[in-house]
């Protein structure tokens, strides 16, 4: 059995470095481009330091969403920091008119709020930045080939770190049946009932962490963000769920059947039985990965939750029903689903270099899992593990874990975080090398973070090639193709981030001289993502 450890990934890389010997960026287009083989339709970018979106040549975009542009008549805006994107059209026949959904994950106090490490935040200034954070749901329309929000479509609507949620568990928790809001919200998936699934990563910085040492509960400030916690007192049990949201509706539930944690994301795979099985990373140094699999078809609010052991290629139950250790442990399921990770170490899960978005190839049936980077384990650039369940069965218990890629100045990307697949079956990855490494060693060759293109057939198989580098200081996130194919949506995260003072602000973006900047969704397309797509225009 081919095992994904330490070890394969070292030989990955000896392996990579003795075959590749040369850099995509070197490739080019004089190779690429030539008579033989298939032509990459494109000419990849150089890393740049450059305040700005730029795109190959090929590809242009368009602004689709702005940070606090109006949304309806009940003066809702949308948020900041916007990630993940999902896209569903009202009628399959109509590819350019339906809802969008996008994840607003954290708000920077400095543009939001004025709040500035070191002050009391004042009650005004938390309610700014609740109102920040959660996600949009935008009824878009593409007119004249240009994508827009519906000004006060009815179905234009914020949810926020003030709407009330219901918690989908076996009992309530800490006497709740309800959460209020939802923050964090980083990655996510699409269910196959067309409803979407937003995923709470980072809500310690917001309300703590619960730790339970010797049978005592406690909380823990989280700080980074400036907690929310003199005035709120929301307990941390309520977040670090997967939400699942109908975007017709606005209607949400906490699915805590899927367990709490960093959830990256939360990518859905139908099984040949119907029943859905979500895959969803951990996304903190030494974490995990999960699968959730759904007891019926049609609902995610019932089944069993797995974690992977990647030397051996198990998943492992974190069932109390079938593990006498589990059940010492924790008092009821519901006391484990909180307590997830405590209960992913009990049975002996494998720790993973920051596991973040996870993607499944409909072609291969192969799932993609980002490991961002593992800094105390010494991997600075990255890699993205490929796994290969039984027999292609997403129920299967047993896979085969091996490395796809592996970030570096070899390959010319560091610190992978988001995964789509194209509508021809290539991957696309965006990066998110943190802000203040960015431009320094052992980073700086790579410049700002960026968009990337994998040819998954042909003799360019493998190999990432750049096709968007972002605005400083902000990262490229939330990658999500229109039905056709033909637009790629991309959030445009944090730019100019953690800036204290005007003249720290580092980026402009988008309107350049002496702006503000802001947080956008962008809509790429061009001649080049046809050609990649096979699009007849
Ligand atoms: Fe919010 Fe793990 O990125
Ligand atoms: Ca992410
Ligand atoms: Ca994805
Ligand atoms: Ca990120």
């Amino acid at each position: 059995m081919n095992q994904y450890n330490r070890r394969e990934f070292l030989l990955f890389l000896g392996r990579s470095a003795a075959v590749a010997g040369i850099s995509p960026l070197l490739v080019n287009c004089q190779s690429i481009g030539g008579s033989k083989g298939p032509r990459l339709p494109f000419h990849p970018l150089e890393p740049s330091f450059d305040d700005d979106l730029k795109l190959a040549k090929g590809f242009s975009y368009q602004i689709v969403a702005r940070w606090r542009q109006p949304l309806n008549q009940r003066g809702d805006r949308f948020g900041f920091n916007n990630d993940y994107i999902a896209y569903l059209p009202f009628k399959k026949e109509n590819p350019d008119e339906g809802l969008m959904w996008v994840n607003h994950e954290y708000h920077d106090p400095y543009y939001c709020s004025g709040w500035k490490p070191g002050e009391k935040r004042t009650a005004k200034q938390m309610e700014i930045e609740r109102k920040e954070v959660g996600g949009s749901i935008l009824h878009i329309r593409k007119t004249d080939g240009r994508w827009t929000v519906v000004e006060n479509s009815s179905f234009n609507r914020r949810l926020d770190a003030y709407t009330p949620i219901p918690l989908i568990s076996d009992r309530p928790i800490l006497g709740h049946k309800k959460a209020i809001g939802t923050f964090a919200n980083c990655a996510g998936g699409v269910t196959p009932w067309g409803t979407v699934l937003t995923c709470e990563e980072n809500y310690d910085n917001f309300v703590g962490e619960a730790v339970f040492e010797n049978g005592r509960r406690q909380v823990k400030m989280g700080s980074k963000y400036g907690s929310w916690l003199p005035f709120t007192k929301l307990p941390p049990e309520h977040y670090g769920w997967v939400v699942e949201v109908d975007l017709r509706t606005g209607k949400a539930k906490k699915l805590c059947a899927l367990g709490r944690f960093a959830h990256e994301c939360a990518t859905c795979v139908q099984a040949p039985d119907g029943r859905t099985v979500v895959y969803s990373g951990d996304d903190t140094e030494g974490e995990h990965i999960y699968k959730f699999i759904s007891l019926k078809p049609g609902s995610l609010e019932v089944g069993d939750l797995y974690v992977a052991d990647t030397v051996n290629g198990r998943w492992i139950p974190l069932a109390r029903r079938t593990d006498e250790r589990l059940r010492k442990a924790f008092k009821d399921h519901t006391e484990l689903l909180i307590r997830t990770r405590e209960a992913a170490k009990i049975v002996g899960a494998t720790p993973l270099d920051r596991p973040e978005d996870i993607e499944f190839d409909p072609i291969s049936k192969n799932i993609f899992v980002a490991l961002t980077n593992g800094r105390k384990s010494g991997n600075h650039f990255g890699s993205i593990m490929k796994i290969a369940e039984k027999g292609d069965n997403p129920l299967s218990l047993e896979f085969t874990a091996t490395t796809f890629a592996a970030g570096g100045p070899s390959t010319g990307f560091s610190c992978p975080d988001n995964l789509a697949f194209d509508r021809a079956g290539n991957l696309w990855m965006t990066t998110d090398m943190s802000g203040s490494s960015m431009g320094k060693e052992p980073y700086k060759r790579f410049g700002n973070n960026g968009l990337f293109f994998f040819p998954m057939s042909g003799p360019h198989a493998g190999q990432a090639f750049q096709v968007a580098s972002a605005p400083n200081g902000a990262e490229l996130t939330g990658p999500y193709f229109s039905p056709d194919g033909r637009t790629l949506f991309l959030s445009v995260q944090h730019p100019g981030e953690w800036a204290q003072s005007r003249p720290e602000m580092v980026s402009h973006w988008p309107d350049g001289g002496d702006a503000t900047p802001a947080p956008c969704v962008v809509a790429i397309s061009g001649s080049a993502l046809d050609e990649i797509i096979g699009a007849t225009v």
